[in-house]
């Protein structure tokens, strides 16, 4: 891959683009060169955008919005019709849920769907996000696909039709279409991974149970597909799915490229199946657009040849700022934005001042990170949240209580500086309230969170399987922590080792100086993927993540090491998302209780609630 010099950008002052009015302008870094196929196929892929369509206004790498994005699909896509290749654009899900420009309105994504529904997507899939919820799925269900009529794929997904209630398909099973400049055959088809947790409005089949039914046999006979296209809120590594599917594709086409775009995991990853299969999954939170090549193709103009040689794929994982997508798309601030692009930044400006995204409950006088730092430790959110947020939040209890919460309830760092309505949806967006078990004998109450993070003297899978066969049973991967965003050999590599750089994120956009030109100074992504380790396009310095605890607890109105001894019972408060696992891990430590057993605490307050409140109280701004 090509690495250029770009000339050094040193403007302090934010000029007028179109991204957002506050988003902090981008710093210039070195790039590596997308690896375009001229008179190929070439793809953008988001995943796992969480309602992050206005982009990060507190870090500059990842500041570009969802009308900057617009504009550059519209510069590449001129650029394939001028090259005589093709440009498909592809969204795997989790598109709700996470940022306040989805989650402050009322209904909940008022704004966002007119919003993203103005990119055009050619392949687009449901996530686990938009199944929570009835409201949300039906809302998908009755605007989204609708707005990408032919592009929506839901293989696997069902939902009862809330006009009749009669079960139909969410979105056609698959899509079959012709590129438009090349004539590449392709096949698409559009999953989610084996999820239980959904409302129960929507039917997700197992992808086992997918790949036997008729439909999809006839699909996969289909003859004269020149590329199957497999899209899905999947993760492209580790995930039976992807293999299923995979295999009963080879089971019949022994030698069709295959392409996989995946998600759910939230990291940058690259997945070399064999010589004519490739997976790629493009991170999270709008930081990342995922950029794919393939050439070698075979096509519908050219007759039915098969191509000969293998086909060529190569990726590269742009960072969504400005600096970027001018650079990729050969264009400057003054050629880059489109109208269609400014309408959609106004629109989210719009959005944002309508629902006082940026109205301030107060100032964080440091960083806290998720999985940047260690835990438990000073900057650690997690520690903020167990010793000092929960603590002041259950102050009033009168009566000794454990509180736990699993550490997936958290989705993003604090950053120093104002603590605004929109961070309160960053940082915890989940609407699942307190729930309490009154006088829980303190010896099970104290090992639940053990138990819980695997720490305890039986495994959580263990568990599960000594409780016995029960559709009910809790997911392991319900409880587990999102992973750092970072590639699977980052992490192995990284885990628990040495703390290494930290940089923190108002001073991440050093500029480069002549003398430094050599030296990536942007902290960042650092992905190692199947394809090595050149696929981030900003040549950034690594960034250090840490394992984090699946769940943290805390212990209110009484200390376990003090004179005073330990209580006979406590109240046990837990976040409900957990609840089931509490209940299992309670069960297996001699104390059985029903959700019946259970009441609400705290009043019904949510997570971002109890967040929002204790910043109001204690973090003022200094004038
Ligand atoms: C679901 O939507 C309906 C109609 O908009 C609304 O009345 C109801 O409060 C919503 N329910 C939830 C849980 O948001
Ligand atoms: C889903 O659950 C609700 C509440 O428990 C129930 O009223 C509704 O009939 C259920 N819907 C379906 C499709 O099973
Ligand atoms: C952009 O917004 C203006 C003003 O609302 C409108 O007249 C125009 O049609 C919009 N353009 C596009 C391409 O949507
Ligand atoms: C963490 O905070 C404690 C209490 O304020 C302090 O004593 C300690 O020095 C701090 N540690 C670091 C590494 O800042």
């Amino acid at each position: 891959m090509q690495f250029s010099r770009i000339p050094l950008l040193l403007s302090l002052l934010h000029s007028a683009v179109a991204e957002q009015p506050s988003a902090p302008s981008p710093i210039s870094a070195p790039l590596r060169e997308l690896p375009w196929a001229a008179g190929g196929l070439n793809f953008l892929h988001t995943t796992d955008t969480h309602g992050w369509h206005g982009g990060h206004l507190q870090e500059p790498q990842y500041s570009a919005d969802w009308g900057d994005y617009i504009s550059f699909a519209h510069h590449l896509r001129k650029r394939a019709d001028d090259d005589g290749s093709d440009l498909l654009l592809i969204d795997t899900g989790d598109r709700v849920e996470g940022n306040g420009l989805y989650d402050a309105s009322n209904p909940k994504g008022k704004y966002t769907f007119d919003i993203f529904s103005q990119q055009q997507i050619d392949v687009i899939t449901s996530g686990n996000h938009e199944l929570y919820l009835s409201n949300t799925s039906n809302r998908e269900y009755q605007e989204v696909v609708p707005d990408f009529k032919d592009s929506y794929i839901a293989s696997n997904l069902d939902i009862y039709s809330p006009k009749d209630g009669k079960i139909v398909p969410l979105a056609p099973r698959y899509r079959k279409f012709m590129t438009k400049n090349q004539g590449i055959r392709i096949l698409a088809f559009g999953f989610l991974f084996n999820f239980h947790g959904n409302s129960n409005n929507t039917v997700v089949q197992l992808v086992q149970e997918t790949v036997k039914e008729q439909w999809f046999k006839d699909a996969i006979h289909e003859r004269d597909i020149d590329l199957f296209l497999v899209a899905g809120h999947v993760p492209v590594r580790d995930s039976q799915e992807f293999d299923l599917i995979y295999k009963a594709i080879r089971d019949v086409h022994w030698d069709t490229p295959i392409v996989f775009f995946g998600g759910h995991t939230h990291i940058r990853d690259f997945r070399r199946y064999e010589k004519k299969a490739y997976g790629i999954e493009s991170g999270r939170y709008m930081e990342t657009l995922g950029f794919l090549s393939v050439s070698g193709l075979s096509t519908g103009k050219k007759g039915d040849v098969v191509a000969e040689a293998s086909p060529k794929c190569e990726r590269l994982y742009i960072d969504n700022n400005l600096y970027s997508l001018h650079h990729h798309s050969n264009t400057k601030e003054s050629t880059f934005d489109t109208e269609i692009g400014r309408n959609v930044s106004k629109a989210i400006n719009d959005a944002r001042s309508k629902l006082k995204l940026d109205h301030t409950y107060g100032c964080a006088p440091q960083d806290y990170w998720l999985n940047r730092a260690a835990y438990p430790a000073n900057d650690s959110l997690l520690t903020l949240l167990d010793k000092q947020i929960i603590p002041d939040s259950f102050s009033d209890t009168k009566r000794p209580s454990i509180v736990v919460t699993n550490s997936g309830a958290m989705r993003f760092d604090i950053f120093k500086g104002p603590f605004t309505i929109d961070t309160t949806f960053l940082v915890s967006p989940f609407t699942s309230s307190f729930r309490l078990l009154k006088d829980v004998p303190y010896g099970a109450a104290s090992q639940v969170l053990q138990l819980l993070n695997n720490e305890g003297p039986i495994l959580l899978e263990d568990m599960v399987a000594l409780a016995g066969a029960d559709e009910h049973m809790p997911r392991l991967a319900d409880l587990m922590p999102l992973l750092p965003p970072v590639g699977l050999h980052t992490l192995q590599r990284n885990t628990r080792t040495a703390a290494l750089v930290q940089g923190s994120a108002p001073q991440w956009q050093l500029p480069l100086t002549a003398g430094d030109a050599d030296k990536p100074l942007v902290p960042g992504y650092t992905t190692t993927d199947d394809a090595g380790s050149d696929g981030d396009d900003t040549i950034h310095q690594a960034i250090q993540f840490y394992d984090v605890p699946n769940c943290i607890g805390a212990d209110i109105g009484f200390s376990p090491t003090s004179v005073a001894g330990k209580p006979e019972t406590v109240d046990l408060v837990y976040n409900e998302f957990i609840q089931d696992w509490v209940l299992l891990a309670l069960r297996y430590l001699g104390q059985t209780y029903e959700k019946a057993d259970t009441r609400e605490a705290l009043e019904g307050k949510t997570m971002t609630d109890v967040i929002s409140e204790w910043v109001h109280g204690h973090w003022g701004c200094e004038e």
